[in-house]
């Protein structure tokens, strides 16, 4: 592999992706489907096995993207929660986890529907206010998780100021990057500890691939990790491994159009009537813009939106465009309109962490934003 020490983001991207398959010259490496592996004598093999433990298919998606977050290393799993729920299971019974009050629905239930009964004491918190996750804090505390930008808030944390909390009490922080990638933002290099995805966002890219993906530096955490990614069995197949892999070459490219058309619609909605308010952390009146800038190279794709009609006209904003596909998801070449209130964060409705019904979220896609800027103006009219 060319040795890409002190390149750019972009040249870890492509190159990161792996070397010509040593065995045909191919530049991309092939599709493994084989579930076993040859022993030439017992114990005694090429590195593999077994395809849950291993496949190396799986291999060169993890390797590349361990590298893109600058980790020593990387799991990759069935989904985006199979990552989180292996992360979860670092905790024991007793131990106590700190959330962020806006964190991603699924995330919540997977804390508080399937963890919290198992023995896991969650607590909910505004991560952006430093001070109240000092508060927050108790001596059960062990991991502390991050999700900068939120979904579908757009609020930011400073993964540098919630690190050093956590540190100076021997605690975890977890940074779900899905929203940012590591094109924008590098989560270890600020202090984390760990990062998770949903692979099925952006890293892969075009709505056809569901994943998750883990990143550490730190040896212990992944040997468990390791450990659990195996003996717990939520491991994407070859095709799924594949399909991230080919999406996470052309990150860099995708991440700075997604976000340079972003900014030029959130900026254009500002100010809009029938807008009550955008949410994007690039524009400079979002309250975490600075941190935002502090951390990230660019803000990233989603925008949120708060209408001033109220849930019917939001509803009726989602029916109407024609650009904006209406679907759950986020993060792929085409742009997307979603409800969170009653499609991604249904899961929470009727909580204390429900989103309201006016907001609507907009993961903007790479078609020209003249387009999707008068598609939402039709739509908005
Ligand atoms: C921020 C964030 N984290 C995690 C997930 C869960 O990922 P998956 O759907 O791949 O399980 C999602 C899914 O929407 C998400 O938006």
């Amino acid at each position: 592999m060319v040795d890409l020490e002190g390149k750019g983001f972009g040249t870890k991207a492509v190159h990161g992706a792996g070397p010509p398959d040593p065995a045909t010259g191919a530049v991309v490496p092939p599709i493994s489907l084989a579930t076993t592996f040859r022993q030439e004598a017992v114990g005694k093999h090429l590195g593999y096995e077994y395809a849950r433990s291993g496949n190396p298919t799986r291999t060169a998606l993890e390797t590349h993207l361990s590298t893109l977050e600058g980790a020593g290393h990387g799991f990759a799993f069935a989904s985006g929660l199979a990552a989180e729920d292996a992360l979860l299971r670092l905790l024991s019974p007793g131990d106590h986890l700190l959330l962020p009050d806006d964190a991603y629905g699924g995330t919540i239930r997977l804390a508080l529907q399937v963890h919290a009964p198992a023995g896991l004491a969650v607590d909910t918190v505004d991560l952006s206010d430093l001070e109240a996750v000092r508060a927050a804090w108790t001596p059960a505390t062990r991991m502390v998780w991050v999700e900068t930008p939120s979904n579908p808030w757009l609020r930011i944390v400073d993964i540098e100021g919630v690190s050093a909390i956590a540190h100076e009490h021997g605690g975890l922080v977890v940074v779900d990057n899905t929203f940012a990638t590591p094109a924008l933002q590098r989560p270890l290099a600020l202090g984390a500890d760990v990062v998770v995805h949903s692979a099925t966002k952006y890293l892969g890219g075009h709505s056809d691939v569901v994943g998750g993906f883990v990143a550490t530096q730190d040896d212990e955490h992944a040997e468990r990790i390791g450990f659990l990614q195996n003996a717990a069995g939520a491991v994407p197949g070859p095709l799924d491994c594949y399909l991230v892999h080919r999406g996470a070459r052309t990150l860099e490219l995708r991440m700075a159009r997604h976000s340079e058309s972003a900014l030029t619609i959130a900026e254009h909605l500002v100010g809009h009537p029938a807008v009550a308010e955008v949410l994007y952390p690039g524009l400079t009146s979002h309250p975490g813009h600075e941190v935002a800038v502090r951390q990230m190279s660019a803000f990233g794709g989603m925008v949120s939106i708060r209408l001033a009609g109220g849930e019917a006209t939001a509803l009726e904003v989602c029916r109407r465009t024609e650009l904006f596909t209406l679907a759950e998801s986020l993060g792929a070449v085409e742009s997307l309109i979603e409800h969170p209130g009653r499609m991604t964060h249904a899961s929470v409705a009727g909580t204390a962490n429900e989103v309201p019904g006016d907001l609507v979220r907009l993961s903007i896609g790479i078609e020209d934003v003249a387009d999707l800027q008068a598609d939402l103006d039709q739509a908005l009219a």
